[in-house]
């Protein structure tokens, strides 16, 4: 086990344990955090081996607390409010009251619902997050952003993606990357998308020489390796928050982090696409898949606005396919398609796009008002044959 990354909040400052077999232990870093719930709901993510979810309960149980369990099926269509209120009634009938908490077990969408239904069951009550892919590791799990999407059936289905949520910081995060082991690679790839990200803001360019090196270990499951992976992006991601909690610096803090997202949002609520041309039964896209596609549109609207260089751009595009992650997508939209969804953003501001552009390596910044016909440029970038 790494020493915790502190997220520091003042008084909503905590923890993140990062290691291998740290589940088992969830009790004790309660303890050590002075977090003393008598009862707690477990969400878990039907993806996510019933084994995991019972260590956990049976660890708490040993320690006194009285724990209840319930599932949610990680799709970006169970991420609605009707699943939240699902959720809520759960953790009513589970009898939790304000000084208990929520567990969540699973992925992002996991992590996001259950910390959207502790942030509103009652006004509020504490959340652990537990994730157990890569992606929820070094992002979704830190930070507070918790949510649902919102569906609306006007003539063009639209999904909005996270339209509706709360800033409600965990009091623990617990990051085993044993459970790693039991992902689909496609799953654990996913996840590396976001690390290529953080590498891209981090205001240096050591984070990326290292997840270069380092990659074919991570791939390979090296638990030392994906530990120092998940600590390097977690603090990456914990000095953003500390600086700026509620994403209020207009230049730039942690809107760092939605670098290649804007992109990213309006292409995964395309069902069609497939990371794969020869394969479409992989459609639709994975979160990951989706940010890898963002940061090779963001690259390109780079280059176009002078703000990287093509061979910059190439070591950027090598490494995203290094890591098995789609540079391009066959089957795209019109950019002018695309480039609409793209307002759908919450992150839009008065109908005009705000995007994170990459500055060379391993810096970032961000741009107002960008250019229709540059947008369509970087769109048309990432379409495959
Ligand atoms: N995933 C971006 C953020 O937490 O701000």
């Amino acid at each position: 086990m790494s020493p915790p990354v502190r997220v520091e909040l003042g008084a909503r400052s905590y923890d993140v344990v990062i290691g291998s077999g740290v589940l088992d232990r969830v009790a004790s870093f309660l303890a050590s955090a002075e977090i003393c719930p008598a009862r707690i709901l477990l969400v878990r993510d039907t993806g996510v081996p019933e084994a995991h979810a019972q260590a956990i309960t049976d660890a708490l149980r040993a320690a006194g607390l009285e724990a209840h369990q319930t599932t949610l099926d990680p799709s970006e269509r169970a991420k609605s409010l009707e699943t939240a209120e699902r959720l809520l009634g759960d953790t009513a009938r589970a009898g939790l009251d304000r000084h208990d908490a929520v567990v969540a077990l699973g992925g992002g969408i996991t992590g996001d619902v259950a910390g959207f239904v502790a942030s509103a069951y009652r006004r509020g009550v504490r959340v652990v997050q537990c994730p157990t892919t890569l992606l929820a590791m070094v992002d979704a799990s830190v930070g507070g952003k918790t949510g649902v999407n919102l569906a609306l059936d006007d003539g063009a289905e639209r999904l909005l993606k996270n339209f509706v949520g709360a800033f409600h910081q965990p009091s623990l995060v617990v990051a085993d990357v044993a459970t790693l082991a039991s992902l689909e690679p496609r799953v654990l790839r996913c996840g590396l998308g976001e690390c290529i990200k953080h590498a891209l803001i981090t205001g240096d360019t050591d984070l990326l020489d290292w997840t270069t090196s380092s990659l074919d270990d991570a791939l390979a499951g090296d638990a030392a390796v994906l530990t120092e992976l998940v600590r390097k992006n977690v603090a990456v991601k914990a000095r953003l928050v500390a600086r700026d909690e509620r994403e209020t610096d207009a230049s730039g803090g942690r809107a760092l982090l939605n670098l290649g997202h804007t992109f990213a949002h309006a292409i995964e609520t395309i069902p069609s696409l497939s990371p794969d041309p020869e394969d479409a039964s992989l459609a639709p896209l994975m979160h990951g898949e989706a940010v890898a596609l963002g940061l090779a549109a963001a690259t390109a609207l780079a280059v176009d606005l002078g703000r990287m260089t093509g061979a910059e751009r190439d070591a950027v595009l090598w490494l995203i396919g290094r890591a098995g992650l789609p540079t391009s997508v066959a089957s795209l939209p019109p950019s002018d398609q695309v480039a609409r969804r793209m307002l759908d953003d919450k992150k839009t501001l008065g109908g005009r796009l705000r995007l994170i552009v990459p500055e060379g390596l391993g810096r970032a910044g961000v741009l107002e008002g960008v250019d229709a016909g540059a947008v369509g440029h970087a769109i048309d970038a990432i379409r495959g044959p």
